[in-house]
């Protein structure tokens, strides 16, 4: 069963130029560029449509307050225990089975579906190749990341690049934005 067969479905992710996503469960880098286009792609639909962010649980119980999550984006949490997620504002799925049910459940229009990770869930939609395309930020610099997400850098091509400031370590390091080439 793939989602693509219904739906948009992107994949975003940063990660530093080792591929890392997270160090010692958290994003060691604060870069108010990354996130703005973070907010901006999932927020970016036509008038009377949502996106569904799908997320891991560790990453769910990272994203702060569900007011961020606002602004015609529903989530989906993926765990195995569903009765934990308690948060009213969030829908809850096992498989991506149970996704696809929950989306058939929303009467509102769907414009696309974003995959947020974290590593398993990434890799549960790339390993299918159920995505149409992945935005992937690389920071170029080292960030000793002990969590990883492998991606081919041949397959992307590079839509622009800039200096920003890491707010966490105050380092100047360059951002590039990646995507996949679209036929
Ligand atoms: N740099 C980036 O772009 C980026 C993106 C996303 C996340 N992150 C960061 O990465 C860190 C967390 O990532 P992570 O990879 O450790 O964890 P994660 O994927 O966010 O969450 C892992 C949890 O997801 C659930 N899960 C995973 N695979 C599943 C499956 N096949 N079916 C059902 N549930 C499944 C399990 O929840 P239960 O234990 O509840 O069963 C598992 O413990 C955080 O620091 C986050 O901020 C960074």
């Amino acid at each position: 069963m793939k989602l693509i067969d219904r739906f948009r479905v992107n994949l975003i992710l940063a990660t530093d130029n080792k591929f890392g996503i997270s160090r010692e469960g958290v994003i060691p880098w604060n870069i108010s560029e990354d996130m703005q286009f973070f907010r901006t792609k999932t927020s970016a639909k036509p008038p009377g449509h949502i996106n569904v962010l799908i997320v891991g649980r560790k990453t769910w119980e990272q994203m702060g307050s569900p007011i961020e999550m606002s602004n015609g984006r529903k989530i989906i949490v993926m765990t195995l225990h569903p009765e934990r997620i308690e948060n009213p504002g969030v829908m809850a799925a096992r498989t991506k089975e149970e996704i696809a049910d929950i989306l058939l459940r929303f009467t509102e229009t769907i414009n696309c579906i974003w995959v947020c990770g974290g590593k398993e869930i990434y890799k549960m939609f790339m390993s299918s190749g159920d995505f149409n395309n992945i935005y992937w930020n690389k920071i170029e610099s080292d960030f000793g990341c002990d969590n990883r997400v492998f991606l081919v850098e041949s397959v992307f091509e590079t839509d622009s690049s800039e200096f920003v400031v890491d707010k966490k370590t105050g380092k100047i390091v360059e951002l590039i934005y990646y995507r996949m080439p679209e036929p």
